[in-house]
């Protein structure tokens, strides 16, 4: 095309652009005022507000209480409630009345009663219902001496199972090795609850015991320790951070199957601005996503348990937050009834915080492809990518350690 047309061109587009949105902006402005053009304030014909009505989905009811008890203009309790605080029993309409303490560990009889189908129920789930209010189990595992002097500026909290042992032993000589690396200091601790002879489970204990002597890094806590107990797992390590490493600068939570490139997420912190760092929660965030109906997947959700969407969470493959925002989540997740699916859950007390998880495209739960899986630069520029045995951890360690590893 020739220049003065291509000009002409492009000024007729501009100007058509242009009474386009001054269109837009006239409808919408003469749209807003509705019939009665000229009054400015609007007054609502009907009552604006609904008294509250009981959810269908048990999880609901609960967490309607919970909105309630620690809503500071219905109740003004927010303060006492959770610090064992007398319950504001007599304010709450009847169908949210029970004599259940709010963090009780005796289990709920209310449960069966409440869902219509609490007999067809799978076991785990009447197992999570009538535990559903407990938060607190004994530490039997610490570790008091990981976050002394300060630190650690990150740490590395890895989710595990007692007996997988060569999970561990692959992560602690590979992406999980404690110390000094790119001047800041590093240290792993892997979350255990009990492997218990009601899951069938073989004695373990003295492997445990000979393991923890060994390597200083279990955290251990008495409860069973199954998928649906995950979210357990979730508010003990949130309270244990609190209380036990409140100087923590970087948390990176996730599964003992998956690969981690450190290095790659300490370049990552170093680049941060400081603004950036305090809500700091990045990882493979799934959108728009709802509980599954379908019997036969893990995540099974029945209807009398749960209503409504998910929040935007992390993948619970593993994702980075900061130590900051750590402790604002463990103070909100009173707030929040125990859902569950351990990353949804962490998924709604950020959003209880008014927050939202970030997508990091570094964050490859669901796998690189396949063709790519076996070159080395390809985990260059990652941060996590899952699943992979501890063989697999070992061998990607050694190329990304490699000084002859060159990349584009
Ligand atoms: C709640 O109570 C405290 C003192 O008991 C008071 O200072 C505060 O203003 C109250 N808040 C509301 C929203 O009423
Ligand atoms: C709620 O339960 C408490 C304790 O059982 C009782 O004292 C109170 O009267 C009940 N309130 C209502 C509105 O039912
Ligand atoms: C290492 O980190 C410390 C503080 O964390 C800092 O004072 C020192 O300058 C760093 N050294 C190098 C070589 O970057
Ligand atoms: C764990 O479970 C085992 C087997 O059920 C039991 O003997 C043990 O007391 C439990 N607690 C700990 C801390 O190992
Ligand atoms: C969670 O742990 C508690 C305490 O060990 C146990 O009673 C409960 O059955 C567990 N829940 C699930 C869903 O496994």
């Amino acid at each position: 095309m020739h220049g003065p047309r291509r000009k002409m061109k492009v000024a007729g587009t501009i100007m058509t652009v242009n009474i386009f949105l001054f269109i837009v902006l006239e409808v919408s402005r003469s749209g807003g005022q509705g019939k009665g053009g000229d009054s400015k304030l609007n007054v609502p014909s009907k009552r604006f507000w609904a008294r509250l009505a009981p959810s269908t989905g048990f999880w609901n009811r609960e967490q309607q209480k919970l909105d309630l008890l620690h809503n500071p203009v219905v109740t003004n309790f927010s303060a006492g409630v959770t610090a064992g605080g007398a319950l504001p029993f007599d304010l709450l309409p009847d169908w949210l009345n029970d004599t259940v303490g709010l963090e009780s560990c005796e289990p709920d009889p209310r449960v069966a009663l409440q869902l219509k189908d609490y007999n067809q129920l799978p076991q785990r789930f009447k197992d999570f219902l009538s535990y559903l209010r407990c938060r607190s189990y004994p530490l039997v595992v610490d570790q008091p001496h990981i976050c002394q002097d300060g630190g650690p500026f990150l740490l590395l909290a890895i989710k595990s199972l007692m007996p997988h042992f060569d999970r561990r032993q692959a992560i602690r000589e590979s992406w999980g090795r404690a110390g000094l690396l790119a001047n800041r200091t590093v240290a792993t601790v892997f979350l255990l609850g009990n492997a218990t002879a009601e899951d069938h489970f073989p004695d373990l204990s003295a492997m445990l015991q000979y393991e923890s002597a060994a390597h200083r890094d279990l955290l251990q806590w008495d409860y069973r320790d199954t998928f649906f107990n995950l979210t357990v797992k979730e508010v003990l390590f949130q309270h244990w951070v609190d209380t036990s490493c409140p100087r923590v600068s970087f948390i990176f939570k996730g599964d003992d199957d998956v690969f981690v490139n450190t290095p790659r997420i300490l370049d990552f912190l170093k680049g941060l601005p400081p603004a950036k760092s305090r809500d700091l929660f990045i990882g493979d965030v799934i959108t728009h996503a709802g509980p599954h109906r379908d019997k036969r997947v893990k995540y099974y959700i029945p209807e009398t348990m749960f209503v409504g969407m998910y929040p935007p969470y992390a993948g619970g493959g593993g994702y980075l937050y900061s130590g900051d925002l750590a402790r604002r989540l463990h103070a909100v997740s009173h707030q929040v009834a125990l859902y569950p699916i351990d990353d949804v859950y962490t998924g709604m007390c950020l959003r209880k915080l008014g927050l939202a998880p970030e997508k990091h495209k570094g964050f490859r739960t669901f796998d690189v492809e396949e063709k790519f899986r076996g070159n080395p630069c390809t985990y260059k520029g990652l941060m996590l990518v899952h699943p992979r045995t501890p063989q697999d951890m070992i061998k990607i360690w050694g190329w990304l350690n490699d000084p002859k590893l060159t990349c584009q």
